[in-house]
C-alpha cells in the first residue's frame, strides 16, 4: 500500500485530502502540532472513511520527532500543508513566520532526503502572484509578495525547486491553491478559524449563525462587476481531489511543477454573499467599508495546466460551496469538539 505522510492533515485542507487520500486506497500518517486544529478532527476522518490514520503529534521545530516518524513508517511520499497561515499576524510576528514555515519546512525536508524519501506535494498559494497584471493567472506570471506569509509560500516554493534541481530524483509538485471554501458533505470537517474570522466565507457564516452582526464588505469601488473583490473560490472536497492526482503523478514523475488550483472563475463578494443567503435561507445584512489595505480587484486561474497535467477539474459551484460551509456551520456551531 502506498503510504503518505500528511503534514498539518487536521487542518482545513489537510483533513479533507486525508479523507480522499483513504478514500482512494492509500494509507494516511498525520503529523500536526494541533496548534491549530484539535485530534477529535482524527474520529471524525474515521467516521467518514471508516479508517483512523496513524497520528503522530509532533512539531516541524523537532527533527528528533520527525526522524521518528521516518524510523517507523516507510514513507512514499509527503504532502506538506503544516504551516501557519494568517496573513495579519505574519505582518505583526514575521520572526514566527519564518521559524515555523520556513526553519520547520528545512527540517522536513533534510529528515525526507535522510530517509530517501523523495516525493513532495506543497501547499503553496496564488498569493505568490501579488497584484496579477492581468487575469486568469497563469503559472508563468511573475511572483511578487507583499506579506511574511505569502514571502513563506514563495522561499518554500524556491527550497523546494533548489533541492530538485541538485537531485533529479526529486519530486516537487507545489500546489497554488486560490480561495478554499466550503466543507466535506458529511457536514463533519470543515474550517474552524481561531477567533474573529479575516476570511470572507468564515465571516458571512457566523453572521448566517447570528454570532456577529453584519458582513463588512472590504470596498465596492474595484474596476469589477459590482466594485467588490472577485476571488476564485474552491470548494475544498475539490481542491483535496487535485491533492489525490498531484501525488498519483508524483509518484510515476521526476522534477518540479507549479501548478495552480482554481475553478477559473471569479465571484465578487455580493455574489458570494447573496449564494450564502441562497444557502441558509436567510437575508444576511452587510455595510460597505473602506477597502482593505493589501487586497486586490480581481484573481482567478487560469486551470489549464491541471488539467492537461494531472487530468484535474474542479466539479462543485459556488452554491454547493456556500451550502457545505453552511451545513457544517449549523452541525458544528462551536467547532470540532
Ligand atoms: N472580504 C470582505 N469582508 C470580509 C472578508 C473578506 O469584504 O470580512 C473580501 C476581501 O476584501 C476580498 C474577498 O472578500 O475581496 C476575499 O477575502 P479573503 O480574506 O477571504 O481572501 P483573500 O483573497 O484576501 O486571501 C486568501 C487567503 C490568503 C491567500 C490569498 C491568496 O486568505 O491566505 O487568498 O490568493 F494568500
Amino acid at each position: 500500500m502506498t503510504r503518505i505522510l500528511v503534514t498539518g492533515g487536521t487542518g482545513y485542507t489537510g483533513s479533507h485530502t486525508c479523507v480522499e487520500l483513504i478514500q482512494e486506497g492509500y494509507e494516511v500518517i498525520i503529523m500536526d502540532n494541533l496548534y491549530n486544529s484539535t485530534d477529535v478532527v482524527l474520529n471524525r476522518i474515521e467516521e467518514i472513511t471508516g479508517v483512523k490514520p496513524k497520528f503522530y503529534k509532533t512539531d516541524l521545530l523537532d527533527i528528533e520527532g520527525l526522524r521518528t516518524i521516518f524510523k517507523e513508517n516507510t514513507i512514499d511520499a509527503v504532502i506538506h500543508f503544516a504551516g501557519y497561515k494568517a496573513v495579519g499576524e505574519s505582518v505583526e510576528k514575521p520572526l514566527d513566520y519564518y521559524e515555523n514555515n520556513i526553519a520547520g519546512s528545512i527540517n522536513l525536508y533534510q529528515v525526507m532526503k535522510e530517509f530517501g524519501c523523495k516525493k513532495i506535494v506543497f501547499s503553496s498559494s496564488a498569493t505568490v502572484y501579488g497584484d496579477p497584471q492581468s487575469v486568469p493567472i497563469k503559472e508563468d506570471f511573475p511572483v511578487h509578495t507583499t506579506n511574511p506569509y505569502g514571502t513563506t509560500k514563495l522561499m518554500n516554493e524556491m527550497i523546494l525547486e533548489d533541492i530538485a534541481h541538485a537531485d533529479e530524483e526529486w519530486t516537487v509538485l507545489l500546489l497554488r491553491y486560490f480561495n478554499p471554501i466550503g466543507a466535506h458533505p458529511s457536514g463533519l470537517i470543515g474550517e474552524v478559524p481561531n477567533g474573529i474570522p479575516n476570511n470572507l466565507v468564515p465571516y458571512i457564516a457566523r453572521v448566517a449563525n447570528g454570532q456577529l452582526e453584519y458582513l463588512r464588505v472590504w470596498g465596492n469601488d474595484y474596476p469589477t462587476v459590482d466594485g467588490t473583490g472577485v476571488r476564485d473560490y474552491i470548494h475544498v472536497v475539490d481542491l483535496a481531489k487535485g491533492h489525490i492526482k498531484a501525488v498519483e503523478y508524483a509518484l510515476h514523475h521526476h522534477g518540479v511543477e507549479k501548478i495552480n488550483l482554481g475553478t477559473g472563475k471569479g465571484y465578487s463578494v455580493l455574489e458570494v454573499l447573496h449564494a450564502y443567503e441562497k444557502a441558509c435561507g436567510k437575508e444576511l445584512p452587510y455595510q460597505i467599508m473602506e477597502r482593505r489595505p493589501g487586497d486586490i480587484a480581481t484573481c482567478y486561474a487560469d486551470t489549464t495546466k491541471a488539467k492537461e497535467l494531472l487530468g484535474w477539474e474542479a466539479q462543485y459551484g459556488i452554491d454547493e460551496m456556500c451550502k457545505t460551509s453552511w451545513d457544517f456551520t449549523e452541525k458544528n456551531p462551536n467547532g470540532i469538539v
